[in-house]
């Protein structure tokens, strides 16, 4: 039996991110999971346990926030007694008429979905080198390969933490840390329930979970999920403005 790896998710009540803890649940590593909500997290938690986790934690924190943010990381690492893989998987799709229309919300929707995350981010890399060795996972999405008229407040902010993460693929590039960007496409999850479903562009959580332990194995710095994102998104980053602009995305 391999030992446990110790495993810390930021947003552990994220549909992908639950799917994703399942699947080192049954490994028997053990979890400290972080979100808002601690009616959720204790669902989640019971539910990873009795699948097999040695160990599983959880802490409230509103990640949004980044006061203190070092000090509550270090805290995260205390008790889960450092971090071998991180997981930072929260965010909002938010509405971008809203974000247009209200600048509070405009700067919600990227102080969650980019300032936040990239804070995390840096938080976890400072451990990982540290420590000479682990893996941080971050979930952008395809919505930051270009930027759209229906949801570039969201695109924006993904863009900006796709590029983070680049870059810290980029530092560590040789190193025992590995950095993975997740680009999911569609998924069908609680963010997405207001949005008609079906087809097959669409996937489930669990297929981008698979496809995320398959990038941390291969130390994959990008991982467009399901595979065929990268060709979708290939033709739209390369579509000339003047066919783009006659297109209602
Ligand atoms: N679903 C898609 O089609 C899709 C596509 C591309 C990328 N993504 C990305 O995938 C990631 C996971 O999303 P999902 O699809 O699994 O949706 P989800 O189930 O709705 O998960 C989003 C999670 O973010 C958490 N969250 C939001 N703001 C937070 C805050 N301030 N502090 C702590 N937690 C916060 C939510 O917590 P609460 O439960 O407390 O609200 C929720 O657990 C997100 O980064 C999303 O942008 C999703």
């Amino acid at each position: 039996m391999p030992e446990p790896k110790k495993i810390l998710i930021l947003g552990a009540t994220s549909a992908i991110a639950e799917r994703w803890a399942r699947l080192r649940a049954t490994r028997g590593d053990r979890l400290l999971l972080v979100g808002r909500d601690p009616g959720k997290l204790s669902i989640v938690a019971d539910d990873l346990r009795a699948r097999g986790a040695t160990e599983v934690l959880v802490a409230e924190s509103d990640l949004a926030d980044t006061d203190g943010a070092p000090q509550r990381f270090a805290s995260f690492l205390e008790r889960l007694g450092g971090v071998d893989v991180a997981l930072v998987a929260y965010g909002v799709l938010g509405n971008q008429a809203d974000a247009q229309a209200d600048t509070d919300r405009l700067e919600q929707g990227l102080r969650t979905n980019f300032l936040s995350a990239a804070i995390w981010c840096e938080l976890v890399a400072g451990a990982l080198e540290t420590a000479g060795a682990g893996t941080l996972v971050a979930i952008s999405s395809v919505a930051g390969d270009r930027g759209r008229r229906s949801n570039y407040a969201y695109g924006a902010a993904k863009a900006g933490l796709s590029v983070y993460l680049d870059g810290l693929a980029h530092r560590f590039a040789g190193t025992p840390v590995t950095v993975v960007a997740v680009k999911p496409g569609f998924v069908d999850t609680p963010m997405t329930a207001h949005v008609q479903k079906g087809g097959p562009l669409w996937a489930t959580p669990e297929r981008v979970a698979e496809d995320i332990e398959r990038a941390i194995a291969k130390r994959r710095p990008v991982v467009y999920t399901p595979w065929f994102w990268w060709g979708v998104m290939l033709i739209i980053r390369n579509l000339p403005r003047m066919i783009f602009n006659r297109m209602n995305i």
